[in-house]
């Protein structure tokens, strides 16, 4: 099986919240360079406070052809446990929750922080008849990443960039060795993800570390040691 051909339902619902995502992004970027300071800025409390009311209503879902390639690497992995940073409205959760029931069953441990996001993910989730893959944890990832049963085959990190690092923290004890994690926009977002570099590429972490062309540069990352 495989759902992202073979499910005309979860197609539907996948194109009207791609769509839905599309329309909002003129918007977006136009507030971000009226608003936003430098990249490698670190933001003032009112500067996240901010950030935080504009993005309630976002999606800033994950393009179709890098969640086709999270769909496609999940399907090679066999990958029963995924764990993803950054849930929003849940359009890359549907794509994970798919592989993980096209690969034969198990958990996508998905997580948000805005209630009213949670929520829309969720009646997402029932609508195309994959609840029951997502574990949706709400509220900060520091605190709902605490516990995972391992071990973890596939990590996808699609968070705003301060989160990137606490989320390998949390999650890569986890993983099995030939577990791959994704992270979107390295390029675009480079000196905010720092830190999250000097993880990946400090040898005791045992990964080995590329970064793909997709638009704004997709980072693949696979747990060798
Ligand atoms: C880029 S969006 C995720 C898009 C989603 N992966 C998709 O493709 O539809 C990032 C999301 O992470 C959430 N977020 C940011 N910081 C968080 C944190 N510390 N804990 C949990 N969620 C957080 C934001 O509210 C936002 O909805």
């Amino acid at each position: 099986m495989n759902s992202l051909d073979d499910d005309a339902k979860l197609k539907s619902l996948l194109a009207r919240l791609h769509a839905q995502s599309a329309a909002q992004e003129e918007g977006i970027i136009r507030w971000a360079r009226a608003t936003l300071p430098r990249p490698g800025t670190v933001l003032s409390d009112a500067q996240e406070a901010e950030f935080d009311r504009f993005f309630v209503d976002k999606l800033v879902a994950l393009e179709p052809e890098k969640a086709t390639f999270c769909y496609a690497l999940c399907r090679a992995l066999q990958a029963r446990r995924i764990v993803e940073a950054g849930t929003s409205y849940g359009v890359s959760t549907l794509y994970l929750a798919a592989a993980v029931r096209d690969n034969g069953g198990g958990t996508v441990i998905a997580t948000e922080y805005e209630p009213e996001k949670a929520k829309k993910a969720r009646a997402h989730f029932a609508e195309a008849g994959l609840s029951q893959f997502i574990d949706l944890r709400e509220g900060d990832l520091r605190e709902t990443l605490k516990t995972i049963e391992g071990p973890v085959d596939f990590l996808l990190m699609d968070i705003w960039t301060p989160m990137a690092r606490p989320t390998l923290e949390r999650v890569v004890p986890h993983m099995r060795k030939g577990a791959i994690v994704v992270a979107d926009n390295v390029n675009t977002f480079r000196k905010d993800y720092e830190e999250y570099f000097d993880f990946l590429t400090d040898p005791a972490n045992g990964f080995i570390t590329r970064t793909l062309p997709f638009d704004g540069g997709l980072e693949m990352s696979v747990k060798i040691a």
